[in-house]
């Protein structure tokens, strides 16, 4: 049965229902859709519209229909989608009562309030899920305040870092992630309910009411705005691309570094997977969904850009075409973040191999230019000094450590016997001054500040 059949003189055809049917995916929203229902039955209450034994007898059908659908008991199926199988459900239970229930109400705003509320619980635990992998990160940061490694640029050998301050960039990037969800949160959080289909309602209804009951912070103005926009989905998902681009560039770290090639980290053998063919391999291959599955989500904000893109007002059924790629978007993040917190807590870094690469590569040509501007050369000068400094040091197969005084002399004249400690690898991090650099000093301060952001 449908809830709209009067108009109709023939039944919708086996093939239409089957393919325009959104149960499969939107049953999902059953809490937000009973919640949802539940503050609209006590405002008709309130508002008089409704008697106050059929509030007690839709409100009370309506928690035992969720009760039996979360303890799996009820199975939603068969229907067009919750809305109309709740409706058919509560009929079953507590019969003609039943038809009252969306009274003032239109599908068209039952689903965007069911979707602002999925969002508002989406924002909770991806909240908590970026703040764990933060304090993964953090822990390893902690854990590695003197590790050296070099810094790259273009992939090649740029200067030396800390390793805390590499994986403090990450606690960065997903701090951002966290003030963007809170942000979608900021303008999601109003309900559109008492939008009715398109135009509102002849009835008197209290749309505050509703959404002071739901815990929103107001009411979406315009009746065709509140049924017809999805950009809390747009803004909701395309924060979660965001979100994964990060995972995906440190997932993709992970995967370089623990090549034989880098040697820089050793992922655990409970994160990794073997080949059905080669016996030696172990393969980074959660890394690699996590950079896999950054494009699905990308993918989905696509497709909720361009569903939108050429829709006239107000509702039109290509809007059911948007749970998918939510729902998608926010099971991927949330699934990605559990899986590389845990697997980033179990990485061993190779801490020597990391301390041989970053005196590999004249990772301290910057700190001897940097030195000659300090004996008083500009720093054009210093720049091509320091490089042909490196190019001889190249010549003669030797670092800048293995360099003698009178070698570096023979460039720049202005060098004294300091310069052997300026070229220094260790002494490249200490002498780092600015602020946000990878100074010893610097780094601590970081981490003790999201030690105390985080707890
Ligand atoms: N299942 C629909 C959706 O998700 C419900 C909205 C109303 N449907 C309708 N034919 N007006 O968009």
């Amino acid at each position: 049965m449908t809830l709209w059949g009067g108009r109709f003189k023939d039944p919708l055809s086996e093939i239409a229902f089957r393919f325009s049917s959104s149960l499969d995916v939107d049953k999902r929203l059953f809490r937000e859709d009973i919640a949802g229902s539940v503050a609209h039955v006590h405002m008709l209450g309130a508002q008089g519209i409704l008697t106050a034994d059929e509030v007690s007898a839709l409100a009370g059908a309506l928690e035992a229909v969720r009760k039996d659908i979360e303890s799996g008991g009820l199975n939603p199926k068969g229907a067009e989608d919750i809305h109309s199988f709740i409706e058919e459900e509560l009929r079953r239970r507590i019969g003609e009562v039943a038809g009252k229930l969306h009274t003032g109400r239109s599908r068209n705003d039952q689903i965007a309030l069911d979707e602002r509320l999925y969002i508002r619980a989406a924002v909770q635990s991806l909240t908590a899920a970026l703040k764990r992998l933060q304090r993964t990160l953090l822990e390893q940061a902690e854990r590695h305040a003197d590790t050296i490694l070099p810094g790259f640029t273009h992939l090649q050998h740029a200067q030396p870092v800390l390793l805390a301050h590499h994986l403090l960039a990450y606690v960065e990037m997903l701090a951002r992630d966290s003030s963007r969800f809170a942000d979608c949160l900021r303008r999601a959080n109003l309900s559109p309910l008492g939008a009715g289909a398109a135009a509102g309602t002849s009835f008197l209804l209290d749309r505050k009411r509703v959404a002071d009951e739901l815990g929103f912070d107001g009411i979406v103005a315009n009746s065709m705005d509140a049924v017809s926009d999805r950009d809390a989905l747009i803004e909701f998902v395309s924060d979660a691309a965001i979100a994964m681009v990060h995972l995906s560039r440190l997932a993709e770290e992970l995967v370089l570094w623990s090549s034989s090639e880098f040697g820089f980290c050793e992922i655990a053998d409970a994160f990794t997977t073997g080949s059905s063919l080669m016996p030696q391999k172990k393969n980074p291959d959660m890394a690699e969904l996590i950079r896999g599955k950054s494009s699905r989500v990308i993918g989905d904000l696509v497709a909720l850009l361009t569903l939108l893109k050429g829709l006239p007002l107000a509702y039109n059924r290509d809007l059911q075409e948007d749970k998918p790629p939510l729902f998608d978007a926010h099971d991927t993040l949330e699934s990605s973040l559990l899986v590389l917190s845990e697997m980033l807590a179990h990485v061993t870094f190779g801490t020597e191999r990391m301390r041989n690469a970053a005196n590999e590569g004249y990772t301290t040509a910057t700190d001897l230019a940097e030195y000659l501007v300090r004996k008083g050369m500009a720093f054009r000068d210093a720049h091509r000094a320091a490089g042909e400094i490196v190019r001889y040091a190249i010549e003669s197969r030797k670092p800048l450590s293995q360099l003698t005084f009178d070698e570096f002399r023979r460039f720049a004249p202005l060098a004294e016997s300091d310069v052997l400690s300026a070229v220094d690898v260790p002494q490249s991090i200490q002498q780092k001054k600015s602020a946000g650099s990878t100074s010893p000093a610097e780094v601590l301060r970081q981490i003790s500040f999201w030690r105390s952001q985080l707890q």
